[in-house]
C-alpha cells in the first residue's frame, strides 16, 4: 500500500460507500438493526471516519474538496436512516393496529345481571305509594321490648291478645318483635304530631311453617296522627294505596278488633273473583295517644298494618309461601 492516495481512489471510496450504505439502510429490519448500521458508519470507527483519516495524505487544495463531499453524505446518511427507522415504526404500529382491531358486529359475552328478590321489590313498591301520599319511612329493630310490642299498643300482661301473637323471648322482657306495631310507638315518642310515616321490616311469630306460614315474615306499618283525622281518612286512604297496588278493584272493610285501635277493621279486595284478606286497620285507641302523652280530644289518627309475604303472593300467583325463602333461582329468575 503507498503512502499517497489520490483524490480519484478516496472519491471512488465515498460512491461505493455511499451505494452500499444507501442499500443497507433500506435493508435494515428494526431499529436495532438501524443502530448497529448507524455505528458502522458514521460511529467514531465507522467507514466514514476511516475515509476521512485517509484524508490527511491528500494535498491541500484536494482535502476540502473530499472533505465537503464526506459531510454531505455524512447529513445525507444521517437523513435516510431517520427515514428508515420512521417508516420501521409506522409499519410497527399499524401491524399492532391491525392484530387490534375491534369487530363492532362480534357478539357481546353474556353476563347475568341479579336483581331485587320479589319480597323486596314488594316492599319498595308499598312503600313509593305511601311516600308518593306523603308519608315518611321510618323504622324500629327487631329485637323488641314487651314494653313496645305489647303493652304500650295497649296490650298489657295476660292479655288474650298476646296468645295471637306468640313469639320468641330472649329474655323475660326482650323478644323478637311479632309486628312491626312498635315502631308506631317509637316514632311518637321522638316526634310531635302531625305524624305521617310508613314502616316497613321483619316480624316473628312462633308458628310452624307450611304453605302460608313462616316464622319470618315482613310487614309495613302505617300511621296517620293529626288533628280532625277521622274513619273515612283512613277509608280513603287505604282505597287508594290498594288500587295503586292492585289496580282498581273492590275493596270491602270488616269489623275487626285489634287492642290498639277502636274501631277497627280488616280489608278484602276481590281478587280473581274472591275476596282476600289483605291488612288490618283501625282508628288509633285513645288509651294509646293517652299513653304518649297525647290529649285525645285534640289528636286523632289511624294505623294499618300489612303483610308484605301475601302481597307478594297474590301480585305474582305464588302459591307457597315457602317459595319466597327458598332461595331456588329456577324460581326466582321469573321474576
Ligand atoms: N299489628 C297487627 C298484626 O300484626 C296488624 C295491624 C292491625 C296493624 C291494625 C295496625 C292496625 O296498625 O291498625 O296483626
Amino acid at each position: 500500500m503507498s503512502a499517497t492516495i489520490s483524490l480519484q481512489q478516496l472519491s471512488e471510496q465515498l460512491d461505493s460507500l455511499e451505494a452500499e450504505a444507501a442499500a443497507a439502510i433500506q435493508a435494515a429490519g428494526s431499529a436495532a438493526d438501524l443502530e448497529t448500521l448507524r455505528v458502522g458508519l458514521l460511529g467514531k470507527k465507522g467507514r466514514l471516519s476511516a475515509v476521512l483519516g485517509a484524508m490527511g495524505r491528500l494535498s491541500a487544495e484536494e482535502r476540502p474538496l473530499v472533505g465537503q463531499r464526506a459531510n454531505r453524505l455524512k447529513e445525507q446518511l444521517q437523513e435516510l436512516l431517520a427515514e428508515r427507522l420512521g417508516g420501521l415504526k409506522r409499519a410497527v404500529l399499524e401491524q399492532k393496529l391491525e392484530g387490534e382491531r375491534l369487530d363492532v358486529t362480534a357478539p357481546s359475552r353474556y353476563v347475568p345481571a341479579g336483581h331485587r328478590h320479589p319480597l323486596i321489590a314488594t316492599v319498595e313498591e308499598i312503600v313509593d305509594i305511601f311516600s308518593g301520599l306523603g308519608y315518611r319511612v321510618a323504622e324500629g329493630p327487631e329485637v323488641e321490648s314487651d314494653h313496645y310490642n305489647f303493652t304500650a299498643l295497649n296490650i298489657p300482661p295476660d292479655h288474650p291478645a298476646r296468645d295471637m301473637q306468640d313469639t320468641f323471648y330472649l329474655s323475660e322482657s326482650t323478644l323478637l318483635r311479632t309486628h312491626t306495631s312498635p315502631v308506631q310507638i317509637r316514632h311518637l315518642e321522638s316526634t310531635p304530631p302531625p305524624v305521617r310515616i310508613v314502616a316497613p321490616g321483619r316480624v316473628f311469630r312462633r308458628d310452624a311453617v307450611d304453605a302460608t306460614h313462616s316464622p319470618v315474615f315482613h310487614q309495613v306499618e302505617v300511621l296517620a296522627i293529626d288533628e280532625g283525622l277521622d274513619f273515612s281518612h283512613l277509608r280513603g286512604t287505604v282505597t287508594t294505596f290498594l288500587q295503586q297496588f292492585f289496580g282498581d278493584l273492590p275493596v270491602r272493610f270488616r269489623a275487626s278488633y285489634f287492642p290498639f285501635t277502636e274501631p277497627s277493621a280488616e280489608v278484602d279486595v276481590q281478587w280473581r273473583g274472591r275476596w282476600l284478606e289483605v291488612m288490618g286497620c283501625g282508628m288509633v285507641d285513645p288509651a294509646v295517644l293517652e299513653g304518649m302523652g297525647l290529649d285525645p280530644e285534640r289528636w286523632s289518627g289511624f294505623a294499618a298494618g300489612l303483610g308484605v309475604e301475601r302481597f307478594c303472593m297474590v301480585r305474582h300467583g305464588i302459591d307457597d309461601i315457602r317459595r319466597l325463602y327458598s332461595s331456588d333461582l329456577r324460581f326466582l329468575e321469573q321474576f
